[in-house]
Parts: C-alpha cells; sequence; structure tokens
C-alpha cells in the first residue's frame, strides 16, 4: 500500500497515520516530525526549517524534495509507505511523481481528511505532545490522566510553537493557497479519496481503512 494522506494542519493526519500503518505494517512518514527532529538536533536542516515553520509557512520545494526522495530509498518502504505532510505543493506532487516513476511503485491512493476550520483550531489548539515519546494528546479531547504528563511513558508534554492562534491561522491560509489545489490534482489522476474526518478517532480509522481497501480493489 502506497498511500498520501492530505488534510488542513489539524486534520488528524499524524493521529490516523500511526493506526493505519500499523494495520499495513508499513512505514508512516512525516515530512514536519521529520523537520521537528532536526531542529531538536539543531542540525543545519533544521536551522533552515525553523524561521519557515515558526511563521506557518512551508519550508521551500528544494529542501523538501530532497528529504523525500533520501527517505523512499531506504529499504523499509518496500512494503509500501503513508506519507503524512507531503506533498504539499503541486510542484512537490510533481516530484513524488517522477521519484515513483523511477522506482516503478506508484501511488495506490491520496485520501483526504475533511474537516472544518473551527475543528480544525480546537484540535490545534488542545494539542499537547509528549517530549520523550512522541505521543500526541488533546487536553479535552485525549486528556492524559496527570495534566502535563504523558500516561505513555511519563514524559513532560509541550505545545508545539507553531499551535499559537496566528500560527494557526497562517498554516490554514497557507493550506488553502498552497495545498488545496492537491485535491484536484489527484482526483483527475483517479487517485482521490476522501473521508469525513470528525467523530470518534476510531471511527475516522475505519472509515479511513475501508477507503483504501476499496481503492486499492479498484
Ligand atoms: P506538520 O507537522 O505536517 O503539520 P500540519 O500539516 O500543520 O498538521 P499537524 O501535524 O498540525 O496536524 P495533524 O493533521 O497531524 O493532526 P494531529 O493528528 O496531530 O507540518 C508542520 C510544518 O512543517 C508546516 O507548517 C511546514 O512549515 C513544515 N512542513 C511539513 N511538511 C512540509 C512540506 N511537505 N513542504 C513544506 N513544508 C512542510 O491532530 C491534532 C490534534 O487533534 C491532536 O491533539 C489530536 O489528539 C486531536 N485529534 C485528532 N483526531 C481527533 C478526533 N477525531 N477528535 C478529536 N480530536 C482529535
Ligand atoms: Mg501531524
Ligand atoms: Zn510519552
Amino acid at each position: 500500500m502506497r498511500v498520501v494522506l492530505v488534510g488542513a494542519p489539524g486534520a488528524g493526519k499524524g493521529t490516523q497515520a500511526k493506526y493505519i500503518a500499523e494495520h499495513y505494517e508499513i512505514p508512516s512518514i512525516s515530512t514536519g516530525d521529520i523537520f521537528r527532529a532536526n531542529i531538536a538536533e539543531q542540525s543545519d536542516l533544521g536551522k533552515k526549517a525553523k524561521a519557515y515553520m515558526d511563521a506557518g509557512d512551508l519550508v521551500p520545494d528544494e529542501v523538501t524534495i530532497g528529504i523525500v526522495r533520501d527517505r523512499l530509498a531506504q529499504g523499509d518502504t518496500e512494503p509500501g509507505f503513508l506519507l503524512d505532510g507531503f506533498p504539499r505543493t503541486v510542484r512537490q506532487a510533481e516530484a513524488l511523481d517522477d521519484i515513483l516513476s523511477a522506482l516503478d511503485t506508484p501511488l495506490d491512493v491520496v485520501l483526504e481528511l475533511q474537516v472544518d476550520d473551527d475543528e480544525v483550531v480546537r484540535r490545534l489548539s488542545g494539542r499537547r505532545t509528549c517530549r520523550t515519546c512522541g505521543h500526541v494528546w488533546h487536553v479535552e479531547f485525549d486528556p492524559p490522566s496527570r495534566d502535563g504528563v504523558c500516561d505513555e511513558c511519563g514524559g513532560e508534554l509541550f505545545q508545539r510553537d507553531d499551535d499559537l492562534p496566528d500560527t494557526i491561522r497562517r498554516r490554514l491560509e497557507v493550506y488553502t493557497e498552497q495545498t488545496a489545489p492537491l485535491v484536484g490534482f489527484y482526483d483527475d489522476a483517479g487517485l482521490l479519496r476522501s473521508i469525513a474526518a470528525e467523530g470518534s478517532v476510531d471511527d475516522i480509522t475505519t472509515r479511513a481503512i475501508d477507503a483504501l481497501e476499496l481503492a486499492a480493489k479498484s
């Protein structure tokens, strides 16, 4: 299964990516997570990406495409992969086509997670992430039993720098301007499946896997 998840910031891409990747036993690749890991390590890539991310803007295509090209060349992607947060521009989508054509491994499906803007703001403003294990919580929708402490590992929870109200608004604008056109791009290619991404996490996972199964059969 080779799948791309597309959806607004806070649509639940990372949340669903985990369950979908487990179901198909494929690696889940998030460009946002790769950038955040590089920022934590203070690598050159992290230094380049940080200012763009803090502003809610996209990291330039030439940087992002190279990272994904290298990641897809690793052996663990042979049974398939799930891309979370890439591509995000038409130029990235065209580059992904080229990368996958060269490997002779075309995409099976692009799954769009649909949520409205008010829900996105609620989800992002309450998101908390574990500094130790990376588990993602929500203060209202999926709270840990103790404030600020991860139930999975006891680690400290933090709020992402880009989950502040002004930055959330900017990320939504960027999504509408630069990423939403991919929906039409992949629909034209016959790869698009869209699901409603509101309701419980489990229900959405079931909807997602049903949509992927249907797409894989057609
Ligand atoms: P990235 O990390 O990809 O952020 P994003 O697209 O803004 O998406 P998020 O991670 O914020 O949301 P999500 O959809 O994963 O939601 P989640 O599952 O966490 O990118 C960050 C930045 O990196 C970009 O702004 C850009 O600068 C850069 N970047 C990354 N990729 C790039 C690219 N390809 N090109 C250029 N730049 C790039 O859920 C959110 C919250 O909601 C959580 O708290 C969760 O617990 C909760 N939740 C989830 N599902 C539900 C539910 N069903 N009901 C209630 N709550 C729920
Ligand atoms: Mg995410
Ligand atoms: Zn943890």
